[in-house]
């Protein structure tokens, strides 16, 4: 799949990927005129279903994405619960929750079943990567996907594609509200850029917009904690980690050491310029893992977080209702344990 991750390739999602957040942002000069309070993880989420969507199938994510985003709160919560219960049988019990779980399996396979079903049968391609898996070929027998590989490839791409990013995008627009200083920079550099960002290389005049999204993803990494099972018997520092073992690998807990981070709770985008990331440790900052298993898609959710930062910062500020605390919760990803429901404030 490398070859659909590549720099010229993310080059023609350009267009698609400033085509959903104008809609977005279509969408919210009502909600702005009339004060109407948006939960910002939903509204990102809406965002990068769409992204991935047009990317993956060639086509907008509207019609599926309130069937989607529930789909994909339930795959959460239980494959989350299961994750940290007690009880060995769990995944086997035929509980509601279970049964809950099973739905929401079936509602996206569904969607993703009909745009293979869809794209098989159209005469001509689409761009789309979906059009390349279909037509990937393995060298050595020549054969293509058979359609339970290409549903389980789809699947990962569509929901690794796009709760990751909105996951990102929603606790950066949390750290702007509670950081004006930052927030004003980033609307000055977007502002200051003319017309939209239309091609990857508009992306090298947003460098703090860059850097906010590095910096955001440190404190908030949507991936809190990834693992490894020891093929065989190893040793990592004064620990002896017998074959079989789990490790855990928490970006949450390297991200903000004291001995590899300066005053490590602090928002600072300034921790990102080239100068202070030279000598900065390998392996001190995995919002996309690291290795042979790193992110397939880290470009192209970097360059979603620049355009996004880009297009939205100029226009809208994103305010938080009330005061109360915003605390994350471990699922899958770290989604904040209650919505976080902000004030759309028009700029121009
Ligand atoms: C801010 C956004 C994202 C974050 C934080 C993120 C994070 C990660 C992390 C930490 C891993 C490695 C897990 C491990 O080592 O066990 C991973 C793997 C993966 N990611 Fe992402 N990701 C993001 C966006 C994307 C996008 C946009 C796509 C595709 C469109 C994607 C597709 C994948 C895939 C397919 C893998 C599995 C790679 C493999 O096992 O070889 N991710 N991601």
């Amino acid at each position: 799949m490398q070859p659909i991750f590549q720099r010229d390739r993310l080059d023609s999602l350009m267009p698609s990927m400033t085509g959903a957040v104008e809609d977005m942002l279509a969408r919210w000069n009502d909600l702005a005129r009339s004060n109407t309070p948006v939960d910002a993880g939903v509204e990102m989420g809406k965002l990068a279903l769409d992204v991935i969507t047009r990317a993956l199938f060639g086509t907008g994510g509207a019609a599926i994405a309130e069937d989607v985003v529930k789909s994909v709160a339930v795959l959460q919560e239980y494959t989350s619960y299961l994750f940290w219960t007690l009880n060995p049988l769990a995944a086997k019990l035929p509980t509601p929750y279970h049964r809950r779980f099973l739905a929401a399996v079936a509602a996206i396979d569904a969607v993703i079943y009909r745009f293979i079903h869809e794209r098989s049968a159209a005469r001509a391609g689409n761009g789309a990567m979906l059009d390349e898996l279909l037509k990937a070929r393995d060298p050595e027998t020549g054969c293509g996907m058979d359609e339970k590989s290409l549903r389980d490839e789809v699947v990962t791409l569509f929901l690794a594609g796009h709760e990751t990013t909105a996951n990102a995008l929603t606790w950066t627009w949390y750290l702007l509200d509670r950081h004006p200083g930052i927030r004003e920079r980033l609307e000055s550099e977007a502002a200051a850029l003319t017309g939209h960002p239309a091609t990857i290389q508009d992306l090298n005049a947003l460098p703090y917009a860059r850097q906010v999204a590095q910096e955001a993803m440190r404190l908030y990494p949507p991936v809190w904690s990834f693992n490894r099972f020891a093929l065989g018997p190893d040793t990592l520092g004064a620990y002896r980690i017998p074959r079989g073992t789990t490790v855990f690998i928490p970006p949450w807990v390297l991200h903000r050491h004291p001995s590899l981070w300066e005053d490590p709770e602090r928002f600072d985008p300034e921790r990102f310029t080239p100068a202070r990331s030279t000598g900065r440790h390998r392996y001190a900052y995995l919002p996309f893992g690291a290795g042979p298993r790193i992110c397939i898609g880290s470009h192209l959710a970097l360059m979603e977080m620049q355009v996004v930062l880009a297009l939205v910062a100029p226009r809208y500020r994103l305010r938080l209702g009330s005061d109360h605390p915003v605390s994350p919760q471990g699922l899958i990803t770290t989604r904040p344990s209650k919505p976080i429901m902000m004030r759309l404030e028009r700029l121009i």
